[in-house]
């Protein structure tokens, strides 16, 4: 494995705010100069050296005709490898399918296994384009609530049970969850899986988020629960998220068996979906083989910084309900009993001038929650939170 030089955070602390608000991505773009953007999942840090020497590659030999990358260096190869060593999961590059995004993925994996009006289960509040792909295929959502049980957000499989019907067809998993950042127990997941299996489900999990795990917690891959429920689940991840590049859009599709391969075929032919762009495999292919060392690194800050959070919010912010995130970088802030003028979204934009996620795009039961993204210097960090503070002792 090649060393990595870059001690991401430490680059960070260095980086003026003015170079971030002079990127071109949404995250610093998308509010007012006096906002400090703390929504959408970018992380500020610096991306790993491997990741900028394969696109600089790629740039000094003006390497941009159709890719043909087969074999060892292809992006199927390096995603099995990757989850052998991180997970023990054994995976078939033939059943591995590229893709630009996940959402793409969602959509097309919904189109395919379920029809019009037909059920789909999501565990809400869920990262938002859950509830879109719905709405916009016109599925039917079976909604099965993450419950409160005092202490974290647990899996309500007793809910779902009465929930589902005849015209129940799928079951979307996020884990670890965003946004609340529960990394689902293996009887969690068994006891979506066995009812996906009793009643006929296919099963899509989305695990981008399953390389960000804090100490004390460990992914379990959905389709390593056995044969039978690794027969009618989809894997849809990539490195977007663990290796801070989202705007290269690659990512990947794990069929569980050929048939539901097949299936899939059947309804988008694989030309539908079209190639994915030769930067973000080889991007991608060098994140997972080649970039470990800064996403350890990357993790150390993240940690510190989830801790800074839970602090904060418990010695200066203490209405706000908050439960330590078991991975992302991501807090989920109930903030029902600080009895806000507005929507906390609002409140936190107009009057401390901090860029959230508004937690009604989250679900329906949401609209008094706020997601903020943690994946900054702590200079940064400690100012969103100051400011929101602040704002709420001024409120009245
Ligand atoms: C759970 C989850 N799935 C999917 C995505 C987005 O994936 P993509 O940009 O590949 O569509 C995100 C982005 O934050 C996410 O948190």
């Amino acid at each position: 494995m090649t060393s990595d030089r870059t001690i991401p955070f430490e680059e960070l602390e260095e980086l003026p705010i003015e170079a971030l608000r002079g990127r071109r991505g949404t995250k610093w773009n998308r509010y007012p100069a006096d906002v400090l953007p703390a929504w959408v999942a970018d992380m500020d840090f610096p991306v790993a050296e491997p990741v900028q020497r394969a696109i600089a590659e790629l740039v000094e030999q003006r390497d941009y005709g159709y890719g043909a990358r087969t074999g060892e260096v292809s992006l199927e190869a390096a995603f099995a490898e990757r989850m052998d060593r991180t997970f023990g999961w054994t995976v078939d590059p033939e059943l591995v399918q590229p893709v630009a995004e996940l959402i793409q993925a969602l959509f097309a994996l919904v189109l395919t296994f379920s029809e019009r009006d037909d059920g789909v289960v999501i565990q809400t509040p869920i990262y938002p384009p859950f509830l879109t792909t719905l709405e916009q295929t016109g599925r039917r959502l079976v909604d099965n609530p993450l419950a409160d049980d005092g202490a974290r957000f647990v899996l309500d499989a007793e809910d779902l049970r009465r929930k589902v019907d005849d015209r129940t067809r799928m079951l979307l998993v996020c884990n670890p969850h965003n946004p609340s950042g529960r990394v689902l127990e293996r009887a969690e997941l068994l006891a979506l899986a066995e009812l996906a299996v009793e009643r006929d489900m296919v099963i899509v999990c989305d695990e981008i988020h399953a390389d960000l795990i804090y100490p004390g917690r460990r992914h379990v891959p959905m389709a390593t629960l056995g044969e039978e429920i690794a027969a009618r689940t989809i894997t849809i991840t990539s490195a977007t998220k663990s290796f801070n590049i989202p705007g290269l859009r690659c990512a990947v599709m794990h069929f569980g068996s050929s048939e539901l391969r097949e299936r899939f075929r059947r309804v988008i032919p694989d030309r539908l979906l079209g190639q994915v762009n030769v930067v973000g495999v080889d991007a991608t292919v060098a994140a997972w083989r080649q970039a470990q060392p800064w996403l350890d690194a990357v993790m150390v800050r993240l940690l510190a910084n989830r801790d800074r959070v839970g602090r904060f919010v418990r010695d200066e912010l203490p209405q706000i309900r908050h439960y330590t995130p078991e991975s992302t970088y991501l807090a989920w802030l109930d903030c029902r009993a600080l009895d806000l003028p507005e929507a906390p979204y609002h409140f936190f934009l107009e009057r401390a001038r901090v860029g959230l996620n508004d937690g009604a795009d989250f679900g329906p039961a949401s609209q008094s929650c706020v997601r903020l993204n943690f994946a900054t210097s702590e200079t940064i960090l400690d100012e969103v939170l100051e400011r929101m503070a602040e704002a709420v002792r001024a409120r009245r």
